[in-house]
């Protein structure tokens, strides 16, 4: 039975190969999708225009506020630019309630997230705060002290630098009042309930944060091309031609500066290929979407992001237990899982599961039987019960990591940038690109084997982590739009 355990863990393992041939044939669609989202509203690929139209130099300074609402937690900070490419950040991190995610109204969700702006600057900003309360009793007139940056990382129709309505929720979240609404309109109405001195001065997605922070950061001869999150979702936004976003030209009432010729595009990249051309789907990946609130949608994000994947690995966990008896008592093994185990809970796995499972070197298969007894409440699992769970865990999270070379190889070869640069900057963020083991190394194995990328294309391409990228990110799109300043022009200096 032990040895039938692996050889099906192997057999499962197999499915989630991602060959050469299908990382091509994936790169060739990815650039055709891409092509009919700048083309026209309602593709597959949303390919949003931001309405940032340049990147920063890391001269910008002055302090924001900046909040991020996407993941498992909000975050609120404020974020001295120094001018100098560095900052200072001081951020808070709350979890999100349940409740609030998937089943209260978008008012509910909204006052609670401006309760947490207030919380903040009563602990780190108090004197501006009560400066303003007593102007405010004293009926001194109005005045807004702080100008905040609006990280909103859903797929959103952007109108303007600080205004978007919601095209739909991802991830888990699920608050239909808020869909068809602008939800920078929604924050600033909670933060005027209570009052609060801030002004909701720019919406930004995190992707577009991550590769504006890099920018400010890692300011080089040519600017960042892409900023990438792989974490709970995953998404990239990158810099296009102006020229190439033909979609604009229907969008009559937008004003933005074309001075640059260019203008920052989110792919919402998560939704590519929802109709299944070319993604690799396995029984697990059919059952995750058929069981999920958004089935068809985001299909790409389901097989690669941190939310998903300990489902996936659940899923095919499950079937080893049901089958094979992984997990089960028998006349010789010791194993014993109770039934509260997050084992037979939907999402119940983190990803942080399969990164340490990953992560294990030893012969003893130690970090494996920890992370099984911290995650699943597994005692005492056999050798090779661990054996087939590493087996599993490297086949879903490879899969995942191939697949992300995807979109940056179209990219790169959509862009030319390639041809052009002699380095090509992208700037990521996120728990899967941060701690998976090997994640880049897989990723990069996949990019090679795109021919018009190649070894030579793979050289040039400069991935570096974009740390606290929607916090820093969302207060240079902030500074943009508070002081109507551009950036990378003599101005900003
Ligand atoms: C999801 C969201 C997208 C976000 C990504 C990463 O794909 O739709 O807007 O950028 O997650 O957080």
């Amino acid at each position: 039975m032990s040895s039938s355990l692996v050889e099906e863990a192997t057999r499962i393992a197999l499915q989630f190969d991602y060959p050469a041939e299908q990382v091509q044939r994936g790169v060739a669609e990815y650039i055709r999708q891409s092509d009919e989202g700048l083309a026209k509203e309602g593709a597959t690929l949303s390919q949003i225009p931001t309405f940032v139209t340049a990147v920063p130099n890391g001269t910008e300074k002055g302090l924001y506020l900046a909040v991020d609402l996407g993941g498992t937690n909000f975050r609120v900070c404020s974020v001295q630019l120094h001018g100098d490419t560095t900052f200072n950040l001081t951020q808070s991190k709350i979890m999100i309630p349940r409740e609030l995610m998937a089943s209260g109204t978008s008012k509910d969700l909204f006052l609670f997230l401006a309760r947490q702006i207030e919380a903040f600057l009563r602990i780190h900003h108090n004197e501006h705060f009560e400066a303003h309360l007593r102007r405010k009793r004293e009926d001194r007139g109005e005045e807004y002290l702080f100008d905040l940056g609006f990280t909103f990382s859903f797929p959103v129709r952007q109108d303007g630098i600080n205004s978007g309505t919601l095209i739909r929720w991802t991830k888990g979240f699920n608050i239909p009042d808020a869909v068809g609404h602008d939800v920078c309109a929604l924050l600033q109405s909670a933060i005027d309930d209570l009052d609060l001195p801030v002004r909701v001065a720019a919406l930004v997605n995190d992707t577009v944060g991550t590769l504006m922070a890099r920018s400010y950061t890692s300011p080089g001869e040519t600017g960042t091309l892409l900023g990438a999150i792989f974490g709970t979702g995953t998404n990239g936004a990158y810099v296009e031609k102006l020229s190439n976003v033909s979609k604009l030209e229907n969008m009559n009432d937008s004003h933005y500066d074309t001075s640059t010729g260019e203008m920052i595009i989110n792919a919402e990249w998560g939704s590519f290929d929802n109709q299944l051309s070319v993604l690799p789907s396995t029984i697990y990946d059919i059952e995750l979407d058929a069981d999920s609130n958004n089935p068809g949608i985001q299909m790409f994000e389901k097989r690669v992001s941190g939310m998903f994947l300990g489902e996936i690995l659940r899923r095919a966990l499950l079937d080893l237990h049901t089958k094979l008896g992984l997990f089960k008592l028998s006349k010789t093994s010791k194993v014993s899982i109770p039934t509260d185990s997050l084992l037979y809970r939907q999402w119940g796995l983190d990803t942080s599961l399969l990164s340490q499972v990953e992560a294990d070197t030893t012969k003893q298969f130690v970090d494996v039987k920890a992370a099984l007894k911290d995650h699943l409440k597994v005692e005492n699992p056999s050798d090779t019960e661990c054996k087939a769970v590493k087996i599993l865990v490297h086949a879903i999270g490879k899969r995942a990591a191939r697949l992300s070379a995807v979109p940056l190889a179209a990219i790169l070869i959509h862009t030319g940038k390639l041809d052009t640069d002699d380095v090509v900057d992208v700037g990521v963020d996120g728990s899967v690109v941060e701690f998976y083991p090997d994640f880049e190394t897989h990723l990069r194995g996949a990019l090679r084997e795109v021919p018009q990328v190649g070894e030579a294309g793979d050289k040039k391409v400069r991935i570096g982590i974009s740390k606290d990228g929607s916090g820093v990110g969302a207060a240079l799109i902030a500074l943009v739009a508070s002081k109507d300043q551009t950036l990378v022009t003599p101005n900003s200096k």
